[in-house]
């Protein structure tokens, strides 16, 4: 079995007394495509926002490839390896596709190699072949605003992968997306994540994406990890059929 990329230890943390964290353990292997799931407010982007540094755990640890990341800033964690798509886009509005991407290609290249920044037109290419990877090569010109909601996710995703981690960390990737369209797009991001070696973990609350994507599920619930295993056991637990799946 492969070794923990992401190990996360007893992570506690608590809003105005609700315990959005309540000493979850999970621990997150190489080339997983790990799904979270669990009713509204369980805690799930909770702990992505702990294991990307946006939230610091009142207790716990996480560790990333051995070295503890708890507490670190986000930008930090980043640098390292570990990506964040987000549940809401957090894309610069105003800009087209490939400027946003550009954008987070320059932070990249400017941590990553002041010595050797990579050419403006190496930048441009490389991104545009990522859209193209994703399927979305058409949509670099268009600015974000004319994009509906799941073309946002697919480019937020872009996003994230433009900063070449190891593991992506992704909130609910296709919701907002039209049923129609969701397959296809999930088809081609695991495809892509596949291609460039990367390690899962999605948030999800569509059960046929985590059916037909998911390797492993953890189900949370009062911010806890209630039962963790293959997508046809989980799915298949009475107590997550009623809480979870409401059947
Ligand atoms: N930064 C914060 N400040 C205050 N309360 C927070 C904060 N982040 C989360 N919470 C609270 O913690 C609990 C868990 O929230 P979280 O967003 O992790 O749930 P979730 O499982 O992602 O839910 P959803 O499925 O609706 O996205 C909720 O009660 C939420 O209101
Ligand atoms: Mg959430």
């Amino acid at each position: 079995m492969s070794e923990a990329l992401i190990e996360a230890r007893g992570l506690q943390i608590e809003f105005g007394g609700v315990k959005a964290a309540d000493g979850v353990d999970l621990s997150v292997r190489e080339s997983d495509h790990l799904a979270i799931i669990g009713p509204n407010g369980a805690g799930k982007t909770t702990f992505l926002n702990i294991c990307t540094g946006y939230l610091r755990p009142k207790a716990g640890t996480v560790h990333f490839d051995g070295t503890e990341i708890t507490g670190r800033s986000p930008r930090w964690i980043t640098q390292r390896g570990i990506a964040r798509a987000f549940q809401i886009p957090q894309l610069f509005l105003e800009h087209t596709v490939i400027e946003n991407m550009l954008i987070a290609a320059s932070a990249r290249d400017r941590v990553r190699s002041l010595w050797r920044p990579m050419s403006a037109s190496g930048a441009r290419r490389e991104m545009l072949d990522l859209l193209e990877l994703m399927g979305v090569a058409d949509l670099a010109g268009q600015v974000v605003t004319a994009l509906p909601e799941g073309q946002r996710k697919l480019i937020d995703i872009a996003l994230a992968l433009a900063l070449k981690p190891r593991v992506l960390l992704m909130d609910e990737p296709t919701s907002g997306v039209s049923s129609q369209e969701k397959f296809q797009i999930m088809d081609t991001l695991i495809g892509v994540l596949a291609h460039q070696k990367v390690t899962a973990v999605f948030v999800e609350h569509d059960m046929e994406m985590v059916e037909r994507y998911a390797e492993r599920v953890a189900v949370w619930d009062a911010g806890k990890i209630r039962i963790e295993g293959t997508p046809a056991e989980v799915l298949a637990d009475a107590g997550v059929q009623r809480d979870v799946i409401g059947l």
